[in-house]
């Protein structure tokens, strides 16, 4: 372990307890640093990890003590201050004080924003009778496992992320289940239809209904209407239609904030002393050359090492490849780099066997690869973007060819 000793004076404070929050206290007391650690959760619940309640957990496969991040003991060992069920109202950046919704002060040398984001909510008439189920939190969790285990037909508007491994982890258990997207492919944010269509065909052959290209219109008692005029019934609702980054505290606090807190390649917010990392930060992407906000674990996890590197004087800015994840029935989805903006893509495998890679590239340089069900070629691709290394078209679609010898 690296020693710091330079000034224990210093006091970082940490707002929110998902992976980027957790991350910034351990690098904190893992690169040595001596002074103290404030870390603010809102949910009374030990720090947990969310990507895991809509894969695992719900599907009853890991426990809630199975997603902690760390044991209660972690914190205090390493002089953490857990403040659990805690929620912030106001950051005097000034005074360089936090106040607490109680109306407590807590003084930081060094404050990090990980306030991460809320789930994007319907603007449709929903009746008074009617419950419509979002989920981030493990008590959102909680609830939809408990009305998951009663009905019978279960509705999902969204066929983002969230929404198809609600789909896969429901249909599993035997449910009827219907998805209503509105546009005109699943995960059309950011797949092409050579992997939307694999997962479109997967869900029905699970027995899933798919509505593309349908509107929610309104929602009464457990009935939704769809603008084309069709009626479904169900027994939960279930909506994941995105997420709004938590940029609430940063803006009363004059932070400058564009679609999320805007950073520069160390965290840092236009205010001094003030760091953003995970979900709500907006940064400039060395990759996809341009400002945007990543919703990743990898993303988290790193930019809380770039923030408390950046905090104990070991400036490294920020420039991992960025990477994701989703798992439905089957299907193992991972992607490296970012597609968007692409004017090419490659297809690497036979698509009908369900395990193929897609490699896109932007003016010849390859910017991103999605593999399905293909691990060790998604961790090859990872290398490849880190290092600038762009296969051939020949090399890609000759399978024969091994993409390893290039890195
Ligand atoms: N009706 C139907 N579909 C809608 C509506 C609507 N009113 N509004 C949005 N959608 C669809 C979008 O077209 C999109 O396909 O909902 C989907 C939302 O998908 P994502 O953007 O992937 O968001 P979500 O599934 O909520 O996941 C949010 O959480 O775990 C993270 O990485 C995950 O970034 C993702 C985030």
């Amino acid at each position: 372990m690296c020693v710091f000793q330079k000034d224990n004076k210093m006091k970082v404070v940490i707002i929110g307890a998902g992976h980027a929050g957790v991350q910034a206290a351990s690098s904190l007391r893992e690169e040595g640093f001596a002074g103290e650690i404030v870390l603010v959760a809102e949910e009374r619940y030990l720090p947990y990890q969310k990507p895991p309640l809509s894969k695992g957990y719900l599907q009853g496969k890991q426990s809630a003590e199975a997603i902690l991040f760390r044991s209660e003991n972690y914190y205090s060992a390493n002089q953490i201050e857990l403040r659990l069920g805690t929620k912030i109202s106001q950051i005097l950046p000034n005074e360089q004080e936090i106040i607490t919704s109680e109306g407590e002060k807590i003084e930081y040398t060094h404050l990090i924003l990980a306030t991460g984001a809320s789930n994007r909510q319907l603007k449709i008439t929903v009746a008074d009778t009617a419950e419509i189920l979002y989920l981030r939190t493990l008590a959102d969790a909680r609830k939809i496992e408990e009305k998951l285990h009663n009905a019978k037909n279960v509705a999902i508007i969204g066929g983002g992320f969230i929404g198809l491994e609600l789909a896969a982890l429901a249909q599993e258990k035997g449910k009827n289940v219907s998805v209503i997207e509105a546009q005109s492919r699943l995960m059309e944010r950011v797949l092409p239809a050579v992997i939307s269509d694999v997962f479109k065909d997967t869900h029905l052959q699970n027995g899933v209904d798919i509505l593309l290209n349908t509107f929610t219109s309104s929602i009464e008692g457990n009935t939704i209407k769809t603008q084309c005029g069709k009626s479904i019934k169900s027994d939960l609702i279930l909506a994941g239609i995105g997420v709004i980054p938590e940029t609430k505290l940063a803006e009363q606090a004059g932070i400058n904030c564009e679609n999320g807190i805007v950073v520069n390649e160390f965290q840092q917010t236009s205010i001094a002393n003030i760091y953003a990392i995970g979900d709500c930060a907006n940064h400039y992407n060395v990759f996809a050359k341009r400002n945007l906000r990543l919703e990743s674990v990898q993303n988290a996890v790193d930019q809380a090492k770039v923030a408390v590197n950046h905090i104990i004087g070991k400036a490294e800015a920020y420039q991992a490849v960025p990477w994701f994840w989703t798992n439905q029935y089957h299907l193992k989805l991972q992607m490296a780099g970012i597609s968007t903006g692409f004017d090419e893509y490659m297809v690497r495998g036979d698509i009908s066997s369900g395990k193929f890679s897609v490699y896109y590239f932007k003016d010849t340089k390859l910017i991103a690869v999605d593999s399905l069900n293909k691990a060790a070629e998604h961790l090859n691709a990872r290398k490849l973007l880190s290092l600038g290394v762009s296969p051939s078209k020949e090399e890609i679609l000759d399978v024969s060819f091994n993409l390893n010898s290039l890195v």
